[in-house]
């Protein structure tokens, strides 16, 4: 008979192995919530102050603010790969098709990080700056908080190619958006709480033309969309007429971050990917958006746990990539 180890050898043992997984997947394991603690204790507040600042002229900056963290985040892990320029090594993800024209908040970053930098110079990274812009725009526009995670640290390429594929479109189906958001280890969940964040902020009619006229097989509309809805969404976004007007994702509360779940079920979703969670026959979001549209406080529960998930999608950490002094400039280019 073999006789089992003794019980403090066993415990070793366990803390042995826990301690080799850790180091075979350090991803998430190094972000942590007090990594600027003595190096920029204050940096939370900085950046706070710096959009509430913008907010006063800009009622739209939490939610462009918040949306690319979410762009940055989907292309290579939350990198800070979005806000690199063009130059001679990079070929932008701004200028792809989800980005050009359409994401803005780019000198807030920059107004952010100058203010940061002035403080502790060389230690904050810009991914990081996104991932906690986007928690104080969400808790600025009245929507929950949540601790972040810190410690990313800047990558050095960008993808634009990576861009163009793995960012979410409007006309994807539900079943391509799932298969998107599990590329990135996201779930149907993560899927359904974070569309949530069309609870605010702007999208332009290209966005949303093509589902308000010859849409299906016979020429008309989505015949999905509630049909007031659709006359207002019509007059706004006339047939072949200028396709960059903006329209409110939440036509009742277009710039508090709270609950457009209703929305979906009234079949008033702006983009088609939104309505697609609710009207999707049979699909496993539905059941998710009417626990969300009968529950505020379940919603933003689980919209801190989700961009928690979000966040830690594929960072950087230790001594890879590195701290950028211009978050549109790789170090020394
Ligand atoms: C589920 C897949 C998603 C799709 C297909 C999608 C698509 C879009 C589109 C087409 C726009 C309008 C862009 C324009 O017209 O210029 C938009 C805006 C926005 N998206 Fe999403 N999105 C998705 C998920 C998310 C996520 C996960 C977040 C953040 C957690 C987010 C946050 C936002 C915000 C806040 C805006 C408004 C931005 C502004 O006003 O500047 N979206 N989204
Ligand atoms: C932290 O930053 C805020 C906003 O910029 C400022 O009001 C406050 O005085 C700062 N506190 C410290 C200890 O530096
Ligand atoms: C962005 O807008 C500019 C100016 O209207 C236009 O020339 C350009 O083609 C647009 N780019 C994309 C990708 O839509
Ligand atoms: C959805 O994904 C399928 C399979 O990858 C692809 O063939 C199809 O073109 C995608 N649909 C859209 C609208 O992108
Ligand atoms: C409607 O769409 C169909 C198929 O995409 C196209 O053949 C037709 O020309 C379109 N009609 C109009 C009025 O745009
Ligand atoms: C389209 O609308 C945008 C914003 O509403 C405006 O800035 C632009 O000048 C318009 N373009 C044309 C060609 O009317
Ligand atoms: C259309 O929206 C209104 C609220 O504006 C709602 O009362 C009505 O039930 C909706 N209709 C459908 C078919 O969803
Ligand atoms: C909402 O959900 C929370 C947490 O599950 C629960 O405590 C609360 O009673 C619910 N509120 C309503 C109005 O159902
Ligand atoms: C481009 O990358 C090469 C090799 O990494 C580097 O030597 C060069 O300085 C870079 N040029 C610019 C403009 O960044």
């Amino acid at each position: 008979m073999v006789q089992s180890p003794a019980p403090s050898l066993m415990t070793a043992m366990a803390v042995f192995a826990a301690a080799l997984l850790l180091l075979l997947h350090p991803s998430n394991a190094q972000l942590s919530a007090n990594f600027y603690a003595t190096t920029c204790p204050n940096v939370s507040s900085i950046v706070q102050t710096v959009i509430q600042q913008a907010l006063q002229s800009d009622p739209r900056i939490t939610a462009s603010l918040l949306r690319l963290h979410f762009h940055d985040c989907f292309v290579d892990g939350c990198d800070g790969s979005l806000l690199l320029d063009n130059s001679a090594n990079i070929t932008s993800e701004k200028d792809a098709a989800p980005n050009a024209n359409s994401t803005r908040g780019f000198d807030m970053v920059d107004s952010i990080k100058s203010a940061i930098e002035s403080s502790c110079p060389g230690t904050v990274s810009c991914a990081d700056i996104l991932a906690i812009g986007a928690q104080a725009s969400v808790v600025l526009s009245g929507g929950p908080s949540w601790t972040v995670l810190l410690g990313r640290r800047d990558c050095l390429t960008a993808n634009q190619a990576g861009a163009n594929t793995l960012t979410p479109s409007p006309f994807d189906p539900l079943a391509n958006l799932t298969s998107k958001f599990s590329a990135v280890g996201l779930d149907t969940t993560d899927l359904v709480t974070l569309s949530g964040a069309h609870t605010f902020g702007r999208a332009q009619c290209r966005t949303s033309s093509p589902r308000l006229y010859n849409f299906t097989s016979n020429g008309g509309p989505d015949p999905t969309i509630n049909s007031s809805y659709l006359t207002t969404l019509q007059q706004l976004c006339p047939q072949n007429g200028n396709g960059t007007v903006l329209a409110n994702l939440d036509p009742s509360t277009p710039n508090t971050f709270d609950n457009y779940y209703a929305n979906l079920q009234n079949n008033q979703g702006l983009l088609l990917s939104d309505q697609e969670l609710f009207s999707t026959t049979d699909a496993a979001t539905i059941s998710i958006v009417n626990s969300f549209s009968g529950n505020q406080s379940v919603f933003f529960q689980n919209f801190a746990q989700s961009m928690i998930n979000m966040g830690n999608i594929s960072p950087l950490t230790g001594t890879n990539g590195e701290i950028r002094s211009n978050c549109r400039k790789v170090n020394g280019s």
